[in-house]
């Protein structure tokens, strides 16, 4: 295969691969959605019975009375801690459970008996020392050392819901995600290393903590043993208290529907929302996608570039993996550093089978490095994989031709934190895959594109809304503390057969062979480099500069970050600006404290007004056509000043 020409064309799967892999063709594929249509239940209490181990066997499978608010497994008792370690210390106690290779090329292995051990002393020790209780929410706000995983599953063992909060978050973003789950304790680490540099954690989570804060205690895990401050009876060394924990803990027992964690996303309205998953039904598809997805064996190792303060890092670096006793490489570093060659450097030298990033990364690495694949022997992947964000087909065949050696599956796989894992994407052994496309919903996965004003299936090229139409293991259990948002969120916007049903939030369209593209967000929410903002969020943040006046927030496509942020600002005054560029800078310093880094915006353009209806609503459309660059073929004449469009428009472009 030398040349992708078009994004028709169709890639089938590897032969040699498909014959050992778990589902081998599309026959396969459809006998499974055909069994879970015809007996929905059946087909997931089976394979509940199968995957999971339980202390108590559940006695229904699935309770909707109460839709949206849905139950899986009612009476079944487990431990997930116990589902990701003990129960593979008889077969595999001597395997890798982590491989760690952190920013310096510093290694550990820790295997599954290591990986016990390590996760109880620390349980015991939130138990013991912090008295934390089953229910109690941890914030852990960590890099990507493998204590953090251990805290994760520390918190797992004994019954605390853990919340991560991504490091590149702020203070302030990060005070908020305490408050509203108003946790306990906090687990950090004094810094980490990024391009051979320590950076800090620990001051920030100071700042993050006041007097009427619900935080008692923190944990500090020491990383890159730079001096921090200490508050006296409320700060630990996780290095000292670790030294005397028992390694023995036993696995708090707990329901099927117990809470695991909460994992704060985006929405296009509000502050960020506490998204809820619940024990069984999670930890069932995080491990059955895993399988499917990846399909990776017994001796695979098996890498995904993701952070553990996304969804991506909780299902697919730490749960999934080690609840189907994988091996999963955690890695500190930046792809790029020391040179672009260094994902590569990290399949040849650990052997890695699968590989699993997001597109931006792919894009960075393909403009950075396109050379570097080429320099080291990738010959033992098998599965690749994207997340997070549309692939253009560019960097999709890049990744396919130059990292996979035209003999991999590109698995693109769609899904959010509120699925809990995968819902539409292709079987490495079965799917005949076409570039940049998410082709089918997995086996038991009821997602459809809808029209939403008939919630009849959409037609062919026609374009809807991904929708789920049945509710599945792993879905969302709720947003912490605030069902009303739940239902609306999610179960507001379609309709199908006059009941209300999952909405994505993305809108998806079907090809002539019935595959399944995404096409994007539907709602006011960007996705930058695979990360998802809301407009309103950036926009509270800009707001609270003293000088910002009116401000609407709009994504802008991007190279390498899919998408950037182009903000429109109106002065309260533009006395005192010296020049456009610092009061850019001034801008961005807000929004870096507010959130952080990671919603910086791209552009920003200061104008006398934004484009309004009558009512007062901005018309964010127009927005991102100006920032586009596109010519204004929307009708304007209902706006309440018509004149200011071509203003912003001559502002922008000139
Ligand atoms: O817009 C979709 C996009 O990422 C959003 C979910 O973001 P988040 O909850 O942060 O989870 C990211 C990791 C799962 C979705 O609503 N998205 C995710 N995967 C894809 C995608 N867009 C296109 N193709 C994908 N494969």
């Amino acid at each position: 295969m030398s040349e992708i020409q078009t994004k028709k064309q169709i890639f089938k799967p590897n032969k040699e691969f498909s014959k050992s892999a778990r589902i081998k063709n599309m026959c396969e594929y459809q006998a499974l959605q055909d069994a879970a249509i015809e007996n929905y239940e059946g087909f997931w209490g089976d394979y509940a019975k199968e995957k999971l181990d339980w202390i108590e066997p559940f006695t229904n499978v699935m309770d909707e009375r109460k839709f949206p608010f849905v139950r899986w497994f009612d009476g079944g008792k487990l431990n997930v801690a116990a589902q990701c370690i003990d129960r593979h210390l008889n077969s595999r106690k001597n395997k890798a459970a982590i491989i760690f290779e952190g920013d310096r090329g510093d290694k550990q292995i820790i295997t599954y008996l290591e990986l016990y051990y390590n996760v109880n002393k620390f349980a015991n020790l939130l138990k013991n020392e912090f008295d934390v209780k089953k229910g109690d929410r941890v914030v852990i706000y960590m890099p990507m050392i493998p204590e953090a995983a251990y805290a994760m599953l520390a918190c797992a063992r004994i019954g605390a819901i853990h919340s991560i909060v991504f490091g590149g978050f702020s203070s302030e973003a990060l005070k908020d995600r305490i408050e509203d789950a108003a946790a306990k304790v906090v687990i950090t680490a004094d810094g980490a290393f990024r391009k051979d540099k320590p950076y800090m954690l620990k001051p920030v989570v100071d700042a993050a903590i006041d007097a009427n804060s619900p935080v008692e205690k923190v944990l500090v895990v020491q990383r890159n043993g730079e001096d921090v401050e200490w508050v006296a009876g409320r700060d630990y060394s996780y290095n000292e208290l670790i030294k005397s924990q028992s390694s023995i803990c036993e696995a708090e027992v707990m329901d099927a529907e117990d809470p695991l964690f909460l994992l704060y996303t985006s929405g296009s309205t509000g502050k960020p929302k506490g998204v809820q998953h619940n024990s069984a039904g999670y930890i069932l598809w995080a491990q059955m996608t895993m399988e499917w997805v990846f399909d990776v064996k017994e001796n695979d190792t098996y890498w995904c570039t993701a952070d553990v303060g996304w969804i991506t890092g909780h299902t697919y670096i730490v749960y999934g993996p080690l609840a189907m006793g994988a091996t999963t490489v955690m890695f500190e570093g930046v792809p790029t550093y020391p040179d672009a060659g260094r994902p590569w450097k990290m399949v040849e030298e650990y052997k890695i089978n699968q590989f699993y990033t997001a597109p931006t990364a792919i894009r960075v690495l393909h403009k950075m490095g396109e050379d570097e694949p080429a320099k080291y022997d990738l010959s033992s992947l098998k599965v690749l994989g994207t997340v997070g964000e549309p692939i253009d087909p560019p960097a999709w065949k890049w990744y396919y031709e130059s990292v996979g050696g035209s003999k991999c599956a590109i698995v693109d796989t769609y899904w959010q934190t509120e699925t809990g894992g995968h819902i539409v994407s292709p079987l490495p052994g079965a799917t005949p895959i076409k570039p940049a496309c998410a082709t089918f919903p997995l086996p038991g996965i009821m997602a459809e594109i809808l029209d939403p004003a008939t919630g009849e299936k959409a037609e062919v090229g026609e374009g809807g809304y991904m929708c789920v139409t049945r509710p599945w293991p792993s879905m969302i259990r709720g947003i912490w503390g605030d069902e009303e948002r739940f239902v609306k969120s999610y179960f507001g916007d379609v309709k199908k057969d006059g009941k209300a049903v999952y909405f994505t939030g993305d809108g998806a369209i079907y090809d002539e062979d019935g595959y399944i593209t995404i096409t994007g967000r539907t709602d006011d929410v960007i996705n930058v480099s695979g990360h998802r903002m809301g407009t309103a969020e950036v926009e509270a943040a800009i707001k609270k500069h003293p000088n910002v006046a009116e401000v609407a927030v709009v994504g802008k496509p991007h190279d390498i970050k899919g998408e950037g942020i182009f903000a429109y600002v109106v002065l309260k005054s533009d006395d005192g600006i010296a020049d456009e560029l610092e009061e850019m800078k001034t801008i961005n310093k807000v929004i870096q404290k507010e959130i952080g880094n990671i919603a910086l915006c791209d552009d920003i353009a200061f104008v006398p007004g934004l484009p309004k209806t009558r009512s007062g609503k901005i018309m964010r459309r127009i927005l991102r056509s100006i920032a586009k660059g596109e010519k204004i073929t929307q009708d304007i004449s209902t706006l309440e000043d018509p004149s200011i469009v071509e203003k912003i428009a001559t502002m922008v472009n000139n």
